[in-house]
């Protein structure tokens, strides 16, 4: 979603700030903003529709200062334009303000600061804390910020500069990621360790209803209600280059490329060959209360659900423990009956999208047991549920998710190992799900080896207007993640459908135009599989396959090894990640940041 950086201390600020917000650039993307604090106090700002380059190329040659803030925004309330980007000021320039989130009540707050003749700069719900700020009647910054938050509803992570209090930038949270980065004589503030960890590891995570005060040698966190909190510094586990594109063109191609060193991470240290099981320190759940959980029901978004399909999948096959996984988005609003018997998953590579987040919240609300799959270390997410896994990808910059899904249902396998072996998995199926698994790291080099062919294919498909995906039970969420990453990275309609389901109506959509993606593994289903490509044969639709031999009927084949049944959706979908990345590229867009879309949805 939007990006927050913000500097205080001894060096030149713009360069700083406007480095932090291409850091930032992934999370959202329509505009971009930086004030600083000039010589004499007064706030000077420079805001810009499009990306960070565009800012950057108007900001003026004599913008010094040591002291800033700044903001990339993805728009939620008023459309991608120059007075709508952040920082929002208050008619007098007292006050600037930058702001992830949405405040609730805006428009009400609105009515009620016009008939008070404040007069509105933007149609944004961020510039009501900018005039309720300046007209605070509190005395210190500190006190003028709280008295504002106070007349709030609704979700922030914001940094706040004020002309007479020029030694500072006051920082809150509630529902939006705030970092502080601690360095030598300065301080960051950022809403992702990603724009501050060329400069600095050690980091503070402020906690929703905390906020912080930060000079250049010094800073201080409290609650929004003013006592003081004890902010234990951590040390980031990335250096910065792996924020960085290390050679590749787009991030990516990057991150489809890092991923079997990300698949050997999350195995690291994990397996049990003893006892052909897996130790998963984080879960904080006893054998005796794993054996009592009758249902698991695992809740994400998007690609983070896909994977959450694929691991209920698993964890029935080898746990067999009743499974699914559900849109969080859904959930949350159907008011749910949470049953004590169920253990809740919330899978989430930031570890801060809303909709999950609020799942958790209402779920724990309510009494139930949650754990987190989850790659941000620290993250809301992982913080609010009562154990979990990480899945250890390492930063994915990316808009669009590839090695997180991947490592996701990495981790899902070794929870449905784990659960399986305290229940009813032998050791002989524990013996060869690990074997399994230690596999897919010289597997996963084997697929991207094929990227030349699947170039090729790519170039072949992209004219299509539309594409089908179809895949039967464990081929199905893949042919979903896999229909996923096309649309959203190349703009090509692509519906996923079980191959099961065909003759119940899409078959009508078939024709020469209309390419079918076919998941067809080596398993119990293929001859079904087979059957289904030949129903499309039959209508003279072309087929992309991707098998573990060649397919007759399919006009393309795309072979991947072939590894136990229960493992085989972690190989499929890779090659169908590097597919949609060629199809994106041959039709020039702008893979790492797909129009509309932003990583991290932290609003609702
Ligand atoms: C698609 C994609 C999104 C995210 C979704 C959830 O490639 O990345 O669909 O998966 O917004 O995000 P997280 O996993 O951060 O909760």
């Amino acid at each position: 979603m939007c990006g927050i950086v913000g500097y205080i201390g001894r060096r030149d600020v713009a360069p700083l700030l406007l480095e932090g917000l291409q850091r930032l650039e992934y999370r959202g993307y329509d505009s971009a903003g930086i004030v600083i604090t000039g010589k004499s106090g007064e706030l000077r700002t420079v805001k810009a529709k499009g990306r960070v380059r565009e800012l950057e190329a108007r900001v003026p040659k004599r913008f010094a200062g040591t002291t800033g803030i700044a903001h990339t925004r993805w728009a939620t309330h008023g459309a991608p334009s120059d007075h709508n980007a952040h920082p929002h000021l208050d008619g007098d320039s007292k006050v600037a303000i930058v702001h992830n989130g949405i405040i609730d009540n805006a428009s009400e707050l609105r009515a009620k600061l016009t008939a008070d003749g404040v007069e509105f700069a933007s149609e944004t719900d961020t510039e009501v804390l900018a005039h309720l700020i300046a007209r605070a009647q509190a005395e210190t910054l500190e006190e003028k910020v709280r008295e504002a938050l106070r007349a709030v509803e609704g979700t922030y992570g914001l940094a706040v500069l004020h002309r007479d209090f020029a030694d500072r930038i006051v920082v809150a949270r509630n529902g939006s990621p705030v970092v502080l980065g601690i360095g030598e004589k300065e301080m960051f503030v950022a809403s992702d360790v990603a724009a501050l960890v060329a400069h600095t590891r050690q980091v503070v995570t402020l906690q929703d209803g905390e906020m912080a005060t930060l000079k250049a040698d010094d800073f201080r966190t409290y609650t929004t209600e003013g006592s003081l909190t004890t902010a234990t510094p951590t040390t980031v586990e990335w250096e910065a280059e792996s924020y960085d594109m290390g050679g590749h063109d787009t991030y990516m191609h990057k991150e489809i490329s890092e991923q079997a060193e990300a698949v050997d991470r999350v195995l690291r240290g994990r397996i049990d060959d003893r006892f052909s099981t897996v130790h998963l320190g984080g879960l904080n759940l006893e054998p005796g209360e794993a054996r009592r959980v009758r249902r698991i029901k695992i809740l994400g978004c998007g690609t983070s659900y896909h994977a959450g399909q694929i691991g209920a999948g698993l964890i029935e096959e080898l746990a067999r423990i009743p499974a699914d996984a559900e849109p969080a988005s859904e959930f949350r609003y159907r008011n749910p009956v949470v049953d004590p018997d169920t253990l809740y998953v919330a899978v989430s590579q930031s570890g801060e999208t809303y909709d999950v987040l609020a799942a958790v919240q209402e779920l724990k609300r309510k009494g139930a047991r949650v754990l987190g799959v989850v790659n941000v270390v620290g993250s809301a997410i992982a913080r609010e549920a009562d154990g979990g896994t990480y899945v250890h990808a390492g930063p994915e910059v990316c808009v669009v998710s590839t090695k997180c899904f991947t490592n996701t249902v990495v981790a899902f396998a070794l929870l449905a190992l784990h659960l399986g072996r305290i229940r009813d998995l032998s050791v002989a199926d524990g013996k060869r799900i690990i074997e399994g698994l230690r596999r897919l790291p010289g597997q996963i080099d084997e697929i991207l080896k094929t990227e030349p062919e699947i170039k090729q294919l790519a170039r072949r498909y992209a004219d299509a207007k539309s594409m089908l995906f179809i895949g039967r039970v464990r081929g199905y969420p893949v042919a979903r993640e896999a229909s996923l990453k096309l649309k959203e990275v190349s703009y090509i309609h692509a519906e996923a459908y079980p191959a099961s389901e065909l003759k119940h109506g899409p078959l009508a959509l078939i024709d020469p135009s209309m390419p079918t993606v076919a998941i067809v593994p080596d398993d119990d289903l293929l001859e079904k599989n087979r059957a289904a490509m030949e129903e499309i044969k039959a209508r003279s639709g072309r087929i992309l396959a991707v098998a573990h031999q060649p397919q007759e009927k399919a006009d393309d084949t795309i072979i991947v090894p072939k590894n136990e049944n229960e493992l085989d959706p972690i190989l499929m979908g890779i090659p169908l990640q590097l597919f949609a990345y060629h199809t994106a590229l041959a039709l020039g867009r702008d893979i790492d940041k797909p129009r509309n879309l932003a990583k991290s949805v932290t609003v609702e």
